[in-house]
């Protein structure tokens, strides 16, 4: 993130002695993301963050990926994904999608998690329901329902939940986050950013918890490995720099309307590599005497759109069978618009009470066994009125 933070106890000056009430020295880690180049924080542990006591290859039980073969637009229901009692946000995330820039899950969480460090790239959650808890090295955030939170690689975290969680889960082959277009060239959000620090939260204050031979499971380009740590990670007394986890609630995205249709890119929220994200929030509708609310049939050439549909009545879809809790995949190579007869009725709409979160990937997505389970086979021909194909 571009903005500075300092949470609990630093010394004045960086890379010299900082002491514990002992008088033992604490350590300081950089985390630094692009070979020092880029944004930072110094963290300092009581214990050193490089002790380990054992590391161990874990299987990889995500299953396979097939390409969008016939290529068809697809929908989803995630209500029919199926999770078991003490399911948790990391080891029972399912696979949705996926390709070589992004992987797309979706998690229904009962219980904590393990502690978990993705190395191979950020994380973005979008919190569909319920509450809880994300512990991390930097402090905690508590999160709700609309909220997002961008985890930076390789933090390590685990989730605790308020009973349920559901979660929809981008795991980035790299870096996410806002559009460089909303900052300024010191990184400040701009007047015609969507939303701006305000909005945004992050940890306020040290864990500090106690253990030895604590475990947390990494996510690396190869596979899984648990490593065993001789003490707790969550052990930082401080840290500052502009590298931390942060949330932000879709809320707080403030809509960019227009007298005609607007094109998806005003609603953009985050960028990673090779995708970004999109979030469609209630708002006023085109007001130009003769405009048509819903948007234009669309051939989005270089791009796979995926939406996920989080609130309220989707006026563009109606007669598809898509309401709250679904998925959409319109693929490149397929021209894809409102169902039938929705222009028409759209045209003297003046709101929208809609909320979706749009992932547009510059590269297919493959389809992973969790999408197969919960596909709804008849969409494809919901624009033909002729119903499904036997
Ligand atoms: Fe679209």
């Amino acid at each position: 993130m571009p903005h500075y933070r300092q949470v609990g106890s630093i010394p004045h000056k960086r890379h010299t002695q900082f002491r514990s009430p002992e008088g033992g020295l604490y350590a300081e880690e950089l985390m630094g993301v692009e070979g020092f180049s880029a944004d930072s924080a110094l963290l300092y542990h009581r214990y050193l963050p490089t002790a380990i006591v054992d590391a161990v290859a874990v299987p990889d039980e995500r299953g396979g990926l097939t390409p969008n073969h016939p290529l068809k637009p697809r929908a989803y229901r995630s209500q029919d994904l199926k999770f078991g009692d003490g399911a948790d946000a990391v080891t029972d995330r399912r696979r949705l999608f996926g390709n070589n820039d992004v992987t797309i899950a979706f998690a229904k969480a009962t219980a904590p998690s393990p502690l978990y460090r993705n190395a191979a790239g950020d994380e973005l959650f979008y919190v569909q329901g319920g509450s809880g808890t994300v512990e991390t090295i930097y402090g905690a955030l508590t999160v709700g329902d609309g909220d997002y939170l961008v985890i930076p690689t390789s933090c390590t975290y685990r989730v605790v939940p308020d009973g349920e969680l559901t979660l929809l889960i981008l795991e980035a082959r790299g870096h996410i986050g806002p559009p460089k277009r909303y900052l300024s060239a010191k990184g400040q959000f701009l007047e015609h950013s969507p939303y701006c620090e305000r909005d945004l939260r992050g940890p306020t204050e040290p864990i500090l918890a106690e253990g030895t031979d604590v475990d947390v499971l990494v996510r690396h380009r190869a596979g899984l490995t648990r490593y065993t740590y001789a003490n707790h990670p969550f052990d930082v007394v401080g840290w500052d720099g502009c590298l931390y986890p942060w949330a932000f609630n879709i809320d707080d995205f403030e809509p960019i309307t227009g007298r005609v249709h607007q094109p998806p890119p005003v609603h953009q929220t985050f960028e990673g590599p090779n995708f970004v994200v999109c979030s469609f929030c209630p708002r006023k509708v085109d007001y130009h005497p003769e405009s048509i609310p819903v948007p234009y049939n669309h051939a989005n050439v270089d791009s796979d759109e995926l939406m996920f549909y989080v609130r309220g009545n989707y006026e563009a879809r109606k007669g598809s069978g898509i309401g709250v809790g679904s998925l959409s995949l319109h693929p490149s190579g397929f021209t894809h618009g409102p169902q039938p007869g929705a222009a028409e009725a759209s045209i003297g709409a003046d709101y929208f009470d809609e909320t979706a979160v749009m992932v547009d990937t510059f590269a297919p997505l493959d389809l992973g066994e969790a999408a197969d389970a919960a596909e709804d086979a008849g969409y494809a021909w919901t624009w033909s009125g002729r119903g499904p194909k036997g």
